[in-house]
C-alpha cells in the first residue's frame, strides 16, 4: 500500500525538469504584469533594488526551507507539518497555505483571461475589425472575462490530471524559453521608440529619496508572490523531488530565473509606458501615481503593437499574449497542485476527482470575480500580500525551532556533498531562525500599524 502510494504521487524526471516546472511556477502574472506595475508606482529603481535584496536575502531561504520540509516529508504541506510534528498548530501553517493559494487562484485566473482575451484583441485589431477586438480587450466585461477564466480554469485541469512529470515537467519545458526570447526581441523594439530612454532612466537610477515603508512591504510582497513562496506550493513540489538532487542549488536557479524575467519584464514595459505617454496616452494622475495598476500592461503593450506595421505589429501583440498566457498556466498548475496534492494524499481522492472538484469550486469563485473585478484588490491585500509573508514567518520559526536546522541540514545534504564544510549552513542557518522572521516581521508591523491608524 505505502509503495503504489509514493509512486502515485509521481516524481520528476530530470533535475532540469524540476527547475523548469518550478520555474514556471514562479515565472507568471506576478513577472509580467504585476512587478511593472509595482515598480512604476514605486520610485522605480528604487522598488527594483528593494525587490532584488528581498527576492536572494529573503525569498531564497525560504524557498530552501519549503523545498527541504517536503522532500523530507514527501507530502502536501498539511500532512508536511503534520509529519514532522504531532501538535495541532503545524497542520494550520499548511491549511492557511491552502486558502490563500485558492483564493489567490480565484483571482489569477481572471487576470489570466485577460491575456487570452488580448490574444484575440491584437488579432482581431490588426484584421480591421475594431469593435470585436475592444470587446475582447474589455477588462471589465463580465461575461467574457467568465469565459476565460474558465477556459484557463480547464487548461490547468487537464494538465494536472496529466500527472507530474508527463503533465506539468513537459509542459514548461518548452514555454520557458520561449518567454525568454519574446521579452529579449520587444525589449530591443522597444529601446528603439521615442521617450524609450526616459524610462530606462527611471527604472534603473535609483532616486533613495523614494524609499518608504511602503516600498519595503511592496517588494516584499512581490517577491513572495512571484517566487511562488509563503503558502507550501514549493512543498509540494519539493515533495516529488528525488534525493539526487542539490536544493540550495536548485533553488538558486529558480530565484535567479524568475527574477530576471521581472526585471526584463520591468525594461519592456517601463520605457513602453513613456513611449505611450508621448502618444498621449494617460498613465499618470496629475499628483504622480498610476491612473491603474492592473491596468497597466493592457494598456501601453496594446498601444505599442498597435503603432507598429501590420505584419510585425499582429505577430508581436499576438505571441506576446499567448506567451504570457502560457506563462499564467505553468502557475496555475502550481497554485492547483496544492490543494489537490492535500486531497491526494491525505483523504485518498484520486488525482482525477480532486482536480475536477477544487478545480471547479476554484472556477465559481473565478466567475463571481470576472463580474466585480474590484475584488481582486481586496484579495490579494488578504491572501497575497499579508497571507504569503506571514507563511513565510510561520516556515521560518517552525523549521529553525520546532524542526530543527540541523535536521533540515541532514536532508539538505543528500545532493549537496560539501554542505557540512561551506558557508551555506551557518548563513542559511542564521537567515531562516533570525533574519527572514525578523525582517518579515517588521516589515510587517510597521505596515499593518500603518494600514490602521
Ligand atoms: N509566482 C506566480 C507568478 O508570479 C504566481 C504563483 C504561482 C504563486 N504559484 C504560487 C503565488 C504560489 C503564490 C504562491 O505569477
Amino acid at each position: 500500500m505505502h509503495q503504489s502510494d509514493s509512486a502515485n504521487r509521481g516524481t520528476w524526471n530530470s533535475k532540469l525538469g524540476f527547475i523548469m516546472a518550478a520555474a514556471g511556477s514562479a515565472v507568471g502574472l506576478g513577472n509580467i504584469w504585476a512587478f511593472p506595475a509595482k515598480a512604476a508606482d514605486n520610485g522605480g529603481a528604487i522598488f527594483l533594488m528593494v525587490y532584488l535584496a528581498s527576492c536572494f536575502a529573503i525569498g531564497l531561504p525560504i524557498m530552501i526551507a519549503e523545498l527541504v520540509i517536503g522532500r523530507h516529508t514527501k507530502k502536501n504541506p498539511v500532512g508536511a507539518f503534520r509529519t514532522l510534528n504531532g501538535g495541532w498548530f503545524p497542520p494550520l501553517i499548511g491549511f492557511w497555505g491552502l486558502i490563500c493559494g485558492v483564493m489567490i487562484l480565484s483571482f489569477y485566473l481572471v487576470v489570466a483571461g485577460w491575456t487570452a482575451g488580448y490574444v484575440l484583441e491584437e488579432a482581431f485589431f490588426f484584421a480591421g475589425f475594431p469593435e470585436w477586438a475592444t470587446w475582447f480587450g474589455d477588462l471589465e466585461n463580465g461575461p467574457k472575462n467568465a469565459i476565460f477564466s474558465v477556459l484557463f480554469m480547464l487548461g490547468t485541469i487537464v494538465v494536472i490530471n496529466a500527472g507530474v512529470s508527463n503533465g506539468i515537467e513537459r509542459a514548461t519545458k518548452v514555454m520557458m524559453p520561449a518567454l525568454f526570447l519574446i521579452l529579449l526581441a520587444m525589449i530591443g523594439y522597444v529601446l528603439t521608440l521615442p521617450g524609450a530612454m526616459e524610462g530606462v532612466y527611471v527604472y534603473l537610477k535609483p532616486d533613495f529619496s523614494e524609499l518608504t515603508g511602503q516600498v519595503v512591504f511592496s517588494a516584499l510582497g512581490q517577491s513572495f508572490f512571484s517566487l511562488s513562496l509563503g503558502m507550501g506550493a514549493l512543498i509540494t513540489y519539493g515533495s516529488y523531488l528525488s534525493k539526487k538532487q542539490n536544493l540550495a542549488e536548485s533553488a538558486f536557479y529558480v530565484t535567479i530565473t524568475d527574477f530576471s524575467v521581472a526585471f526584463l519584464a520591468g525594461f519592456l514595459v517601463i520605457p513602453a509606458m513613456y513611449v505611450a505617454m508621448g502618444q498621449g496616452i494617460q498613465i499618470f494622475t496629475p499628483d504622480g501615481n498610476l491612473v491603474a495598476g492592473g491596468q497597466l500592461v493592457f494598456q501601453v503593450l496594446p498601444a505599442m503593437f498597435h503603432s507598429m506595421e501590420t505584419g510585425a505589429g499582429v505577430l508581436a501583440g499576438v505571441a506576446f499574449f499567448i506567451l504570457l498566457g502560457l506563462a499564467a498556466i505553468t502557475s496555475t498548475i502550481s497554485l492547483l497542485e496544492v490543494p489537490v496534492s492535500y486531497v491526494v494524499d491525505e483523504h485518498g481522492w484520486s488525482r482525477k476527482k480532486a482536480a475536477w472538484t477544487i478545480g471547479g469550486v476554484i472556477a465559481v469563485l473565478s466567475v463571481v470575480i470576472s463580474f466585480d473585478t474590484g475584488l481582486i484588490g481586496t484579495i490579494d491585500l488578504v491572501f497575497n500580500s499579508i497571507g504569503l509573508p506571514l507563511g513565510g514567518i510561520m516556515i521560518c520559526v517552525f523549521l529553525g525551532y520546532v524542526w530543527k536546522t540541523q535536521n533540515a541540514i541532514l536532508e539538505l545534504e543528500h545532493g549537496f556533498e560539501g554542505i557540512h564544510g561551506s558557508w551555506f549552513k551557518p548563513v542559511w542557518t542564521v537567515f531562516i531562525k533570525y533574519i527572514c522572521p525578523l525582517l518579515i516581521g517588521s516589515v510587517f508591523v510597521t505596515t499593518v500599524y500603518g494600514l490602521f491608524s
